[in-house]
């Protein structure tokens, strides 16, 4: 046996739906640039789960669903007022959300190719509404219900604020959503197609991905920069700071890729818009600390920034919550997770890899008498 950590450079499946290749990213073909341009988020679900860009019918098609089917059961908001709301991070509430989701859906284990087309347009709908309702709620204010007349990016947007958010907020936001949707076999997307592997639901991958983005390796890096650009304060703090956490072996979150050498080509256009909106907002230090940061980061250990290093204060310049970031990739990345999610039914296999064992062997049972 060989046993790769991490699995490494292993391929566990073919797919149809997104590939780095020479540090590009491409979405069915198109490249991330491009898309990140000119698409808007709803094109982006569609392309992924069609592998084609809709027409203009069957995007208002695909923009009537989402919005019919965005309104959340009352139940869930009655839970979230249950829940212990000062000591629960979003993703652990987004993550019991979305399983409890699945008990409100009379199809969640209705396994037919239309059945589960129809709940991942189910998912992919209510889930801005889940992560702006509980926002709201913990802060005791009432959750704002769904426009069927707004594009994904405003109504979340609207959801979050109560207000109409303006053309360069949509704007953004539509672009980190686009970028953030889809990565190959990245670490929740891998873990939801192991667990409908085994011919689970919808709602269990899904509820499986989102624990695995929590993590502060994977999603949870995003709100980890903001922390650490919090924590440095001045842009005089930024080496010292810094260079400490490089000499106590710590890892600069934002930084560096299982996947990516030279770059993270998402990274670039969440840096200009970080440039664009700290100015906008008038704290222009944020981005000329991220800059500084990365300027030693990259010379020291020749680490380039990943998705999450600037996408922090471009969120944090719309007025997010810093424990929103994570939440927010989930609410884009529901869609490559679904359009994996289905692609797994279509070819099916059980994953399971194997373990080299390293424990002792040949033991002898003894009674409990007997151990010392
Ligand atoms: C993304 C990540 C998990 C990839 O991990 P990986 O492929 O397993 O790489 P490793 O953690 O084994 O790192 C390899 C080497 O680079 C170093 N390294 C990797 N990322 C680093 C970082 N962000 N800061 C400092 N050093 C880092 C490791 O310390 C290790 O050094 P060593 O060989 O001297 O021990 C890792 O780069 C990381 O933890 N980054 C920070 C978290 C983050 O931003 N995650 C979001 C990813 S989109």
């Amino acid at each position: 046996m060989t046993v790769t950590r991490g699995l490494e450079g292993v391929v566990a499946t073919t797919s149809s739906i997104s590939s780095i290749i020479d540090d590009t990213l491409t979405y069915v073909g198109y490249n991330i640039d491009d898309l990140a341009e000119n698409a808007t988020f709803e094109e982006v679900v569609y392309l992924l789960w069609h592998r084609e860009l809709p027409t203009k019918q069957q995007l208002e098609e695909l923009k009537q669903q989402l919005a019919e089917n965005a309104t959340i059961p009352k139940e869930v908001i009655e839970h979230f007022k249950m829940y212990p709301i000062d000591k629960v991070h979003p993703m652990a509430a987004l993550r019991t959300a979305i399983s409890m989701l699945g008990l409100y859906d009379e199809e969640a284990d209705v396994m037919t190719k239309e059945a589960n087309y129809r709940k991942a347009i189910r998912l992919q709908a209510k889930i801005p509404t889940v992560v702006t309702a509980f926002a709201r709620v913990r802060k005791g204010l009432e959750p704002v219900e769904p426009r069927k007349d707004l594009g994904f990016a405003a109504n979340f947007l609207y959801m979050l604020t109560g207000e109409e958010p303006n053309e360069t907020a949509v704007e953004a936001f539509n672009k980190a959503l686009v970028l953030h949707a889809d990565h190959e076999l990245n670490a929740s997307t891998f873990t939801a197609r192991v667990c409908v592997a085994t011919l689970s639901d919808v709602y269990s991958g899904i509820t499986a991905a989102i624990g695995a983005l929590k993590g502060p390796l994977h999603g949870g890096a995003n709100e980890a920069v903001m922390k650490m650009l919090k924590e440095i304060g001045t842009i005089d703090n930024v080496e010292p700071y810094i260079r400490k956490k490089l000499e106590n072996k710590e890892k600069i979150m934002g930084f560096g890729h299982r996947v990516y050498r030279k770059g993270d080509p998402r990274a670039k256009h969440l840096k200009k818009m970080s440039e664009k909106l700290t100015k906008l907002v008038g704290e222009p230090h944020w981005y000329e600390m991220s800059v500084k940061i990365e300027e030693i980061v990259t010379s020291e250990k020749s680490l380039p920034p990943n998705v999450d290093f600037y996408s922090a204060s471009v969120y944090h310049c719309l007025g997010i919550d810093h424990d929103l970031f994570t939440p927010i990739f989930a609410v884009s990345r529901m869609s490559g997770w679904l359009a994996h999610i289905l692609e797994q039914y279509d070819n099916n296999r059980l994953i399971r890899p194997r373990a080299e064992y390293t424990g002792p062997s040949m033991r002898t049972y003894v009674p409990i008498e007997q151990r010392g």
